[in-house]
């Protein structure tokens, strides 16, 4: 997904491929009663959300800070509002991880290295434009949450369950909020 050029992917690649060998194999002892498998397993596909989910956080504050246009105040206000709640299920996802006896592994490179959105135009600047783009993200989002809440049921863990559904049921209302601005008719 990532348009950076070769030598600062090739840079970075050994660097993430060594932090996540240590982090999804080698746990913290904890006295959660979770089995180790479903630890290991859950940690790996949380990190995954983990990074989705700061990625998203810094594409509302782009569109947050950018935005242009008749709808500025709006807008300016809507993306900041979500910008904060995205940020509280960052906390969410992040903390479960470590509880789980998991590092989170949430810093900028971290991030940009692991995430499966596309990345965010810098070039916007009209609320439509933005408005498209960051709807389109909080629909890529949505969906890996759905889908993380079915990996999280399959692996019994019914809390991780929780949290992801608590973020889809958020991510599903600001996809509603976002995208009315551009919908004209049934279709
Ligand atoms: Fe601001």
């Amino acid at each position: 997904m990532s348009r950076t050029t070769a030598p600062t992917r090739s840079a970075r690649r050994p660097h993430a491929a060594n932090g996540s060998a240590s982090t999804s194999t080698r746990l913290f002892t904890t006295k959660n009663d979770l089995p180790h498998d479903t630890r290991v397993q859950a940690i790996e596909l949380l990190g995954q959300r983990l990074a989705d989910c700061i990625d998203l956080q810094t594409q509302c504050k782009q569109a947050h800070w950018n935005v242009k246009g008749p709808n500025f105040i709006a807008l300016h206000k809507l993306f900041d509002e979500i910008n904060e709640e995205v940020e509280d299920y960052v906390d969410l996802i992040a903390e479960r991880i470590v509880q789980l006896g998991g590092v989170a592994e949430g810093t900028a490179r971290a991030v940009a290295a692991k995430s499966g959105l596309i990345d965010y135009p810098l070039a916007l600047s009209s609320g439509e434009e933005h408005v498209a783009a960051l709807s389109d993200s909080l629909s890529a989002f949505g969906r890996t949450a759905r889908m993380g809440i079915e990996e999280m049921d399959e692996l019994g863990d019914a809390d991780s369950t929780d949290i992801l559904t608590e973020v889809s049921r958020g991510i599903d209302k600001w996809l509603w909020f976002v995208e009315a601005h551009q919908q004209q008719r049934k279709g």
